[in-house]
């Protein structure tokens, strides 16, 4: 039985939700193992819309177990809406199908705000364009050693002590900001009145992930955010505050490296970005617009419009390295029909030397050049393909070019956002 990790190999976005679902429906267990209610998933199943932001993906789907693993920062009062939201709509969640781990850090009101605050103080250049979730701050305050954690809602004491200890570092902090400090005995009280809506959920998960695994159950890691946000590989200091690749799916559930059989890497056929930070293949022009016109590209969380771009191979194949990609999963390619030439960038010109790597100076990482290679388009519609027979050659062609860029074969090609417009060429469970 094979473990399989999904995760987004460029800056997310890269249509994670309909594979993950497709997937949660062959897994037993569906986990979540970093990021927060940053991430943006839209489901739509038997045409009904399903709008997920911290909960994994196999909670809309009966029988499987869900769980928010330590990897995640998480947002009580978010999560208990976004429940509840989920429940209006017929579906069951109650402790028996959705665990967190013990050991998973909260995000707290003070989070989101100073993440807001300093995105509002910072010059340009310097902003990050984060979602304003509190994230940064949240898992600053988890290598801080100043975290509330969900196992710390369970007794007063130990939630009064973690609290203050939090206020001692923030309220300083909000000062200098120009923020009110913190009422403290309202944030114990908020978090006193959220805990029992918790805590139900509340369980160590590493064991009962351990236990799964040695009765041969099949659990899907579902990645959020894409591997060019991961805090050590992606373009520091313009990423988001977790490890994205797929490395981090044993440790943000607590389990050896072992467990992971395959790694599916979610790839769309050109390159999005939301917020700041370099993107060297980035169109500021017509065939910009119409990539995002095309593809919908506005985030599903905060309706930002997400710059467009071709695609870069060089990139793919950078994150194919970092995150030990089996397959890939090529989404969206429908969004390039039409175009009478398609660009994909090969390398980059950088002080009159070509790369073919991302230099890791962010400074370097700014001035670097695309090298294109061009190929002839097609005009036909290769949208609901379902079979390679379906697809012009020029399409063909170009997935072939792209698997041969990247080093790594397409294991699924996306041409909607159907579940059944799909062509499978390995299921990675089975692999
Ligand atoms: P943060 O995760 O809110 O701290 O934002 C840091 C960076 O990650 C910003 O550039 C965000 O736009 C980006 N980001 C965070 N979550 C997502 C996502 O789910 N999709 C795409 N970009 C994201």
């Amino acid at each position: 039985m094979a473990n399989v990790v999904v995760v987004g190999a460029q800056w997310g976005d890269e249509g994670k939700g309909k594979i993950v679902d497709w997937l949660s429906e062959r897994a037993d267990v569906i986990a979540r193992f970093q990021g927060g209610h940053n991430a943006g998933h839209t489901l739509v199943i038997d045409g009904k819309v399903y709008k997920l932001a911290a909960l994994p993906s196999g909670v809309v789907r009966g029988g499987k177990l869900s769980v928010i693993g330590n990897g995640v920062v998480l947002d009580p009062w978010h999560l208990v809406k976004e429940i509840a939201s989920i429940q209006e709509q017929g579906v069951d969640i109650s402790p028996e199908n959705l665990m967190i781990a013990e050991n998973t850090p909260l995000i707290l009101p003070i989070h989101g705000e100073l993440d807001r605050a300093r995105e509002e103080a910072a010059s340009k250049g310097t902003k990050i364009g984060t979602t304003g979730r509190g994230i940064g701050p949240a898992y600053e305050d988890k290598v801080g050693r100043r975290s509330v954690r969900v196992a710390d809602l369970a007794d007063e004491t130990t939630l009064i002590a973690r609290v203050d200890r939090a206020l001692q570092h923030h309220n300083p902090l909000r000062k200098g900001l120009g923020i009110a400090t913190v009422d403290r005995d309202e944030l114990i009280q908020q978090l006193k009145d959220i805990a029992p809506s918790i805590l139900q959920y509340a369980a160590p998960v590493w064991k009962v992930l351990s236990e799964k695994r040695k009765a041969g159950k099949r659990i899907l890691f579902e990645g959020a955010q894409g591997a060019l946000l991961d805090i050590d590989f992606g373009t520091y200091p313009f990423v988001t505050s977790s490890n994205v690749i797929a490395g981090q799916a044993a440790t943000g559930v607590g389990m050896g490296p072992g467990a992971i059989d395959y790694v599916l890497g979610i790839v769309k056929a050109y390159t999005t970005r939301v917020g700041e930070g370099p993107f060297p293949a980035e169109l500021q022009d017509a065939d910009g617009q119409r990539l995002g016109e095309r593809g919908h590209e506005f985030g599903t969380n905060t309706g930002r419009q997400r710059r467009c771009g071709w695609f870069d191979a060089v990139l793919v194949r950078q994150t194919c390295a970092t995150s030990g990609v089996n397959g890939i999963s090529f989404t969206k390619l429908d969004v390039l029909d039409g175009f009478e030439t398609l660009k994909i960038c090969v390398g980059y010109e950088l002080d009159g030397k070509e790369l073919d790597y991302l230099p890791t100076a962010a400074d370097q990482q700014a001035r670097c050049k695309p090298i294109y290679e061009e190929m002839p388009g097609w005009s036909e519609s290769t949208e609901g393909a379902r079979s390679w027979n379906d697809l012009p050659a020029n399409a063909v062609k170009y997935v072939r070019r792209v698997e041969e860029l990247i080093g790594c074969p397409v294991a699924m090609l996306s041409t909607s956002p159907e579940r059944e417009d799909t062509i499978l060429v390995t299921d990675p469970f089975e692999d």
